[in-house]
């Protein structure tokens, strides 16, 4: 018999002979079945094969002496053979499990076996996390699984979504206890896909604060190579996103598989290479600093790993993701809205300010075209430096003694929304909030209280701190006219501990923290569902795709620098879409490098994300403010096409002196084209760039020119990019000067 939703483009099947799953969305599919012991395995994830077919044969179990068998007599079946979707520790398989629990008896070894399994249209959310979901039931088919381990009568819920406009599949799990012993999850991986070979290059996102998500690449090995955060965040360190690249394919063309975790805290991204070269991928919570008590009747839901397969190498892994994020993991409002042209004050004043001040950095920007105006750290309490005031959400008196109300009204006045910053999770010890509740904060009793940037961390993971802090935000946002947040968070979590709950739940700490997070995060969406929140953390500490489905935007990194931002922004490029790309121009020398690059590169590198200035314009000629106004003009007429574009990354900054990137619209009727030297040279190559995505037969036209070009020829015979210093160094030379940190945004629209 075959269950199978044929109404829906994504359509999960049933073979019940083989007890076989298939999910098939016509692009990819994803294979897997159910074995003699219960066991479920993987049979394939790739590109979309033959429905009603039994691909059992896939299953290879082959006699190695060497290896540990279920059964007596039967010294083929070994777990350590088999690529499974809920692998376990001890019974057999050496590899990293996907499921650890510790029982009453101290036992470490269960049994899930497949006992039922459900299939419908649509998807349903995640009860208190972020996850992706359908607008509508035909979009997508679920697959939900029930595993049992029979001594301990504890189920694991596995869910499979297969989406219809995407390649991609959701996985998550629950974990259920109907027994009567309290139970200890000590590992659970949400995603858990075991790969016949290891023939790929792990690609990762790495760096620091202020040198986010730069690309980093190995070849897999044989052994386990794994990134991770145990900082309480997502972290700047690694992001929770990996992918594995087949040998022989590349940024365009070969087969690439992505995984990211919708999650904002803790988590491990890891691909174990065993004996016979079976890769093991898995994302899930970094099992270090976790364990969860499951007592009997209670549940746990883990977070939601999407996993996406391209045949059109990592750019069409990024493509896939970029829309997925943008229109099935954000919501609200801001989605699909075009962002508003902000300007920022923290690289302008930092914490010296007043009311005046700000209103004349206000209206110079007025003046040029920006359309919001953000306030950022420093408004509050007794905040004159970063060692006091976090916690305190009223209007420090001194700057600003009129408040927040009469400053967001003055904004408003001259024409333009107002927006504040917050850092809603932290306090400082020099505080009211600090003095009044010492308690709060996350910290282990007896022991020392590390710091960061004089802050500690409020404990979010209890109902009266998330209602304390709604409550002071409601009450600033509720009084005055507030268009927009930022929502920081600059600190790691240390000496985790809770001390309202017992020993048995400190292992849940940092997990009940981010879900006390994404409560608050809900709790402000709901009550103020037209405010835009860009989220942030000391810059991009906390740039994943939870955070995207209350936040459309996130500040990149506070390394404003163009050059920096050229690796953060295309290495950021791999997962999210340039919606959520928080970009900004700022001054020269820049704060962090104290490099100084032209202002139109410092633009033509902010244009592609979500665009705005931090700086005080009142500080640029005459000339340059005219440069502004024109670039203003320039976001406004493309800035719907950079949110909602196809991107395509041309040249790495990671492999050489030029960056290159370009947006399309769906239609192809605009391309976009970034295109930045880092260091000028001297008798120089030839240029020519391959540009994507166009369509062939159609003619374009380079803006402000005459020159026309066919699709077919700027993709094939490529654009040439040949300048100044190509042949020669000659300042005097007819074609123009050429320098460092030169830059052009080339413009085709269809004639
Ligand atoms: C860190 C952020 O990334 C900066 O943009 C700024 O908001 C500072 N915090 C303010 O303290």
């Amino acid at each position: 018999m075959i269950t199978t939703d044929t109404q829906a483009a994504a359509t999960v099947e049933y073979l019940k002979a083989p007890r076989q799953f298939h999910l098939n969305n016509g692009t990819i599919s994803y294979l897997m079945k159910v074995d003699k012991h219960g066991k479920l395995l993987n049979l394939y994830f790739g590109s979309a094969v033959p429905r009603e077919t039994n691909y059992a044969h896939l299953v290879e179990m082959l006699h190695r002496s060497t290896s540990v068998n279920t059964e007596l007599g039967d010294d083929r079946y070994s777990l350590e053979h088999l690529r499974q979707e809920l692998p376990e520790h001890g019974s057999g398989d050496f590899r990293d499990p996907a499921i650890q629990i510790k029982q009453a008896n101290g036992s470490e070894i269960t049994n899930f076996t497949y006992q039922t399994h459900k299939i419908y249209a649509g998807k349903k959310p995640l009860p208190g996390l972020p996850a992706s979901y359908v607008e509508n039931d035909d979009e997508a088919t679920t697959l939900e699984l029930t595993l049992t381990d029979d001594l301990t009568k504890i189920d694991v819920l596995l869910s499979y979504t297969i989406f219809r406009d995407f390649d991609a599949i959701a996985r998550s799990l629950e974990v259920v206890n109907r027994g009567e012993e309290a139970a200890v999850i000590e590992r659970i991986m949400s995603l858990n896909l075991d790969l016949p070979d290891a023939d790929y290059e792990w690609l990762q996102l790495s760096g620091a604060w202020s040198r986010e998500r730069n690309v980093k690449t190995r070849h897999l090995q044989q052994g386990t190579q794994s990134i991770s955060s145990a900082r309480g965040a997502s972290s700047q360190t690694q992001n929770p996103f990996v992918a594995l690249i087949k040998d022989g394919s590349n940024e365009f063309t070969g087969e690439t598989i992505g995984a990211t975790f919708v999650y904002s805290g803790n988590f491990l991204a890891s691909a174990e290479v065993d004996t016979w070269d079976v890769t093991r991928l898995q994302l899930g919570i970094n099992p270090q600093g976790f364990s969860w008590h499951l007592a009997p009747e209670t549940h746990f839901q883990a977070p939601e790993a999407l996993v996406v397969f391209s045949e059109q190498g990592l750019n069409g892994m990024s493509q896939t993701f970029h829309k997925l994020l943008r229109t099935r993991v954000a919501q609200g409002y801001w989605r699909d809205r075009e962002r508003p042209i902000l300007l920022n004050n923290w690289e302008a004043t930092q914490y010296d300010f007043d009311e005046n001040k700000l209103v004349s950095i206000a209206s110079k920007a007025k003046e040029v075209g920006v359309e919001l105006f953000v306030l950022d750290d420093g408004w509050f309490g007794e905040r004159n430096s970063d060692t006091a005031g976090l916690g305190d959400w009223y209007a420090n008196k001194e700057r600003l003694p009129k408040g927040i109300k009469s400053l967001s009204e003055r904004i408003e006045g001259m024409g333009m929304k107002f927006g504040l910053w917050f850092e809603p999770e932290m306090v400082n010890k020099d505080s009211e909030l600090y003095r009044a509740h010492p308690d709060w904060i996350i910290h282990t009793p007896d022991r020392n209280q590390s710091n960061g940037r004089n802050q500690f961390v409020l404990n979010l993971a209890r109902e009266e701190v998330v209602d304390h802090i709604f409550d002071a935000m409601d009450n600033i946002l509720s009084n005055a006219s507030i268009s927009y947040i930022k929502w920081d968070m600059n600190r790691s979590m240390t000496e985790v501990f809770d001390i309202s709950r017992s020993e048995h739940h400190q292992g849940e700490v940092f997990h009940r923290y981010i879900l006390g997070v994404y409560e608050l995060y809900r709790r402000i969406n709901q009550k103020f569902p037209e405010l835009l929140i860009e989220s942030c953390s000391a810059g991009g500490g906390r740039f994943d795709a939870g955070l995207l489905q209350y936040a459309p935007q996130a500040w990149a990194s506070d390394c404003s620098d163009a050059v920096e931002r050229y690796k953060i922004q295309y290495g950021t490029s791999m997962v999210y879409p340039l919606s959520a790309i928080g970009a900004h121009v700022s001054a020269v020398p820049n704060h962090q490098v104290n490099r100084v690059t032209p202002l139109d590169t410092r633009f033509n590198v902010a244009f592609f994300g979500a665009f705005g200035y931090e700086l005080d314009l009142n500080e640029l000629s005459e000339s340059e403010i005219e440069q502004v106004k024109k670039q203003i003009q320039l976001v406004k007429d493309y800035r719907g096409m950079i949110q909602q574009g196809d991107f395509y990354r041309l040249k790495s900054p990671f492999e050489g002196n030029i960056t290159s990137w370009m947006v399309v619209t769906p239609e192809k009727e605009t391309a976009l084209v970034g295109y930045y030297k880092t260091l000028n040279d001297v008798n120089g190559p030839y240029r020519r760039l391959y540009l994507k995505g166009l369509d062939e037969e159609k003619i374009y036209r380079l803006k402000s020119s005459d020159k026309t070009y066919s699709g077919k020829e700027l993709m094939k015979v490529g654009f040439v990019a040949s300048d100044a210093s190509s042949g020669e160094y000659c300042p005097s030379n007819p074609y123009g000067t050429s320098h460092d940190f030169d830059s052009k945004l080339w413009i085709f629209e269809v004639v």
